[in-house]
């Protein structure tokens, strides 16, 4: 059993969280939504100011709620890679210090595999190998998660990520920040069939026709701007919801095809949804209803999961502590890294190490 303490506040949220294995103890979320909101998108300095402030307190919360005294805590993680390298830098530093005070192992954790693995919370059967479908601001990708560590990338977004073209079209349409939630809630009363929208595909090079797993939504982003431009050439009233619905849409349609492509060309059995556009209502309804024509499972996390967290970084971190798995006190945060490189995190002489005891 490993029980950990971890510390997320790699963009704009500041959360703290204690898991025992695949059991949530405790998970505190301390949002700067609002903050932000007025800018029209996260500002860097303002966020780590403000994870500065929040931090504390998040921790001593998350250890109350949890019941438990450091005693029990059996290691510390933070994530430390990708994000806001101010942002990062407040989350892991609080996760060292604490590490070095308590003399607890200290574990730096890759965001995406938090997202990889926040099914688990609500789904602590599943195991690999199985297909993640990670759909968040920053990222859409489809990684064939092989064992705790080991992943391959079969397709990613070649421009825009899911969550950042929600937000993007979201701003067109007058809706605010953040965007996915707005369009998902304003698209329930709109006809998704509305307008016909061009779905995104990626072309191989040579005439090769088109990657099956890779996607790109910036030509569907510049099509829903050309739609508003002569709608609003045509009339002073935009169908918001209307347009709102057929491009949530065809972005559910074009991450359902990939996902459910990828998991059959690679024999996974299921697919597990991760990301805070794992949220949308759309893309559930979508991908539910063709993974059960296929026979193939699919796992979305609950709402307050799929958006960024600290449970899933502890999840994650727990998974690696079984293993035996942790990071140097030295381990720095990076604004960018691949998932396949997870493992560089826990160098090999620190696996299973007594460095700790
Ligand atoms: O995973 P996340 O919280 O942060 C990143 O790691 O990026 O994802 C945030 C993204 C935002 O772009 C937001 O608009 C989108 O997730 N999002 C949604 C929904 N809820 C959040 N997109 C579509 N539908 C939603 N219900
Ligand atoms: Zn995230």
């Amino acid at each position: 059993m490993a029980t950990v303490l971890a510390i997320e506040t790699s963009c704009d949220e500041t959360a703290v969280a204690v898991v025992r294995d695949r059991t949530l103890l405790s998970n505190v979320v301390a949002s700067q939504i609002d903050l932000h909101r007025q800018y029209g998108g996260v500002v860097p300095e303002l966020a780590s100011r403000q994870h500065l402030e929040a931090v504390n307190p998040c921790l001593a919360t998350a250890l109350a709620e949890s019941g438990l005294g450091w005693a029990e805590i059996d290691a510390i993680a933070a994530t430390c890679a990708p994000g806001l390298v101010g942002a990062l830098l407040v989350g892991i530093t609080a996760a060292k210090t604490l590490a070095l005070l308590h003399g607890k192992p200290f574990l730096g954790v890759h965001h995406l595999e938090g997202h990889l693995y926040a099914t688990y919370l609500s789904q602590p059967e599943l195991e690999p190998p199985f297909l993640c479908l990670l759909v968040s601001g920053g990222h859409t990708s489809l990684i064939q998660v092989n064992a705790c560590g080991y992943y391959t990338q079969r397709g990613s977004t070649r421009d825009d990520a899911a969550g950042e073209a929600f937000d993007k079209v979201a701003r067109l349409l007058g809706l605010g920040y953040p965007g996915g939630p707005a369009i998902d809630r304003i698209a329930k009363t709109g006809n998704p069939h509305a307008y016909p929208l061009p779905e995104g595909r990626v072309s191989l090079p040579n005439n090769g026709g088109f990657h099956p797993y890779d996607s790109s939504f910036s030509g569907l982003k510049t099509a829903v701007l050309r739609l508003v431009q002569r709608l609003q050439a045509e009339s002073d009233q935009l169908p918001i919801a209307d347009l709102a619905a057929s491009f949530q849409y065809t972005v559910a349609k074009a991450l359902t095809k990939r996902a459910i492509a990828c998991a059959l060309d690679h024999h996974l059995p299921f697919i597990a949804v991760g990301g805070g556009v794992a949220a949308n209502s759309e893309l559930r309804s979508q991908l539910t209803t063709a993974a059960q024509t296929h026979s193939l499972g699919v796992y979305f996390p609950p709402l307050k999961f799929c958006t960024d967290n600290a449970a899933m970084i502890a999840c994650a971190a727990a998974e690696h502590v079984r293993l035996g798995h942790y990071s140097p006190l030295n381990l720095g945060v990076q604004s960018r890294c691949n998932i396949t490189q997870v493992m560089d995190l826990y160098p090999s002489e620190l696996r299973r190490s007594a460095e700790y005891s």
